[in-house]
């Protein structure tokens, strides 16, 4: 089955990047070729001020261009807040939600998450829906548990292997250079691949599950390999392209 599933490796820039990281992208579109383009599907998420600059270079034809977060709401007094239909409108395809780094410093719980997923669909955009552990959950044994109900919290119904990708994202593993054994990434993604199809039969069976955490060039190949793993979402190695596609080689 997971023969089937074309992998994504996606790129978060976080709160990184100034106009004149365009270069980067630009090195990264130029790297991209028919060949890896035809084995994996690329794309970047940078910061809000970045969406329609990147999406004008690439066109979301090679390179996919997405947005980290968005309201729940389409419009109105949410001062600072974007919506999903504006980040669309500027030219991102997708939308990551649910991040740890929202649900830890802005306190989105599950049930905004899945609001945020509904109004991404909304838009008829790719929600990018994360879960993961604390380190602290994963010391007591809770791993599992704890990745079960943010999936039952967080995903919608009406989750389709075309509007929802799930990232793996163990925030222990987040810019610590620390990452799960392959053992463990397959457990969570072969209890995670489960229950989707459980919720979600067909859809859930063949909906990417991508791995985030301190993947690398070099711990790339061994990650992607692991079974259920359909590509990765990277956050500091996607900020240069050399290290991008680096990851991206895993797939050659
Ligand atoms: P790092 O790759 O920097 O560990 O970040 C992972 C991440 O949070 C991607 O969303």
């Amino acid at each position: 089955m997971g023969a089937a599933i074309k992998p994504l490796v996606a790129g978060n820039w976080k709160m990184n990047g100034l106009k004149a990281a365009v270069s980067e992208l630009q090195a990264l579109v130029d790297g991209y070729d028919a060949d890896l383009a035809a084995k994996v599907d690329s794309m970047i998420c940078p910061p809000a001020t970045l969406i329609a600059q990147f999406a004008d270079v690439t066109g979301n034809s090679a390179v996919a261009i997405g947005a980290q977060d968005c309201h729940v709401n389409v419009s109105g007094a949410h001062t600072g807040d974007l919506s999903a239909q504006m980040v669309a409108d500027a030219g991102a395809v997708a939308i990551i939600v649910g991040h740890s780094e929202r649900r830890a410093d802005h306190g989105e719980g599950n049930e905004v998450v899945k609001a945020k997923a509904e109004a991404v669909w909304a838009q008829d955009l790719v929600a990018i829906i994360c879960v993961g552990e604390t380190e602290v959950e994963r010391k007591s044994g809770e791993t599992l548990d704890v990745i079960k109900a943010q999936l039952a919290g967080s995903v919608p119904a009406g989750a389709t292997a075309a509007n929802c990708v799930i990232a793996y994202e163990p925030v222990w593993a987040i810019g610590t250079g620390l990452t799960p054994t392959a053992q463990d990434v397959s457990d969570v993604h072969a209890c995670m691949r489960d229950e989707l199809s459980k919720a979600f039969g067909d859809e859930g069976a063949t909906m990417r599950l991508l791995y985030g955490g301190s993947v690398k060039p070099s711990n790339a190949s061994e990650l992607m390999s692991v079974a259920n793993v359909d590509g990765a979402l990277v956050g500091g190695a996607s900020l240069k392209a050399a290290d991008f596609l680096g990851i991206m080689a895993a797939y050659k």
